[in-house]
């Protein structure tokens, strides 16, 4: 790791996520294919996921990265197979969807994150000579001020139709940031572009269930600060049409949800889910 420029706590959860998928790789059944995740994931990755596991249950897998990650994987190519070509990864993290995935020709991922943990991606990237599938621009930013600037001077088409994914990030914005971004996002979106994401209830972050893992994120420095009990409406309200999927409905599912360990939802609401949106 490049300790020049350390990663601060929430940068390194891309670590953690890393290693969820490299585990994930390792199994017969896998819902994915990521032989890059485990290097990506460094040494670091195992240790957080270990340590939060232990926190939640013990032994016991959390199925909900693997689900996402092949529900967002199919979506990905879905609009790849419709023709859309230009792709942007917001909060990219070690996401390695740019060297995975069988991306058609002429297709352009920018991968937008922390200018430390890209720095971090690209030295790995570089060491091991790892081809993309596709034309990849990282851009270092911070998401919270003026990304779009960076975006738009790098190449990036407004007019074009475009996917967007905002995995593994929401949460951890206040719900004024998480508007402001969205607000950023769409103003970049042209007419039948995709919005792909992952959030949480808001009724679900506040139940007692979600309390102690609610502490433990926020002692390690990368609170959940924000959900939404009605997504449908929140991404209507940017002028995107949407879809929403808990995890374990049909098509989110892929037969690992059933026994999950981590709180699945609080009646009424909707628990962690994936939301497929097309702007308008
Ligand atoms: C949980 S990781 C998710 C990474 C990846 N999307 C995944 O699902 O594996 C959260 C990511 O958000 C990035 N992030 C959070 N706040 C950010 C900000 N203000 N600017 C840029 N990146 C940010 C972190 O650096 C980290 O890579």
């Amino acid at each position: 790791m490049d300790m020049s420029q350390p990663l601060d706590p929430l940068a390194r959860t891309a670590l953690w996520t890393a290693s969820m998928r490299a585990r994930e790789h390792e199994r017969e059944d896998r819902l994915f294919s990521d032989p890059l995740a485990h290097v990506f994931a460094g040494d670091e990755g195992p240790r957080i996921m270990e340590q939060f596991e232990g926190h939640v249950q013990p032994g016991v897998e959390d199925p909900a990265l693997a689900v996402r990650t092949r529900f967002l994987d199919d979506q990905l190519l879905r609009l790849d197979a419709s023709g859309v070509r230009q792709f942007v990864f917001v909060a990219v993290g070690m996401d390695s969807r740019a060297f995975r995935l069988e991306w058609s020709p002429a297709v352009v991922v920018y991968e937008m994150d922390r200018p430390a943990l890209l720095s971090l991606k690209e030295d790995i990237v570089r060491r091991l000579s790892v081809p993309t599938r596709c034309a990849r621009v990282p851009l270092g930013v911070d998401l919270l001020t003026d990304w779009t600037t960076a975006l738009l001077g790098s190449g990036f088409d407004p007019a074009q139709p475009t996917g967007w994914l905002v995995e593994g990030l929401l949460y951890f914005l206040e719900a004024q940031e998480r508007d402001v971004l969205l607000r950023q996002l769409t103003s970049l979106a042209a007419p039948h572009s995709s919005l792909l994401a992952d959030y949480v209830g808001q009724s679900v972050l506040d139940s007692p269930a979600m309390a102690s893992w609610r502490a433990r994120m926020a002692e390690q420095g990368h609170p959940w600060k924000s959900g939404s009990d009605r997504p449908e409406q929140l991404f209507e309200g940017f002028g995107w049409d949407v879809q929403v999927s808990a995890y374990g409905d049909p098509g989110a599912d892929y037969g690992r949800w059933a026994g999950a360990a981590v709180a699945p939802g609080v009646p009424g609401t909707r628990g962690r889910y994936l939301v497929a949106a097309e702007r308008r």
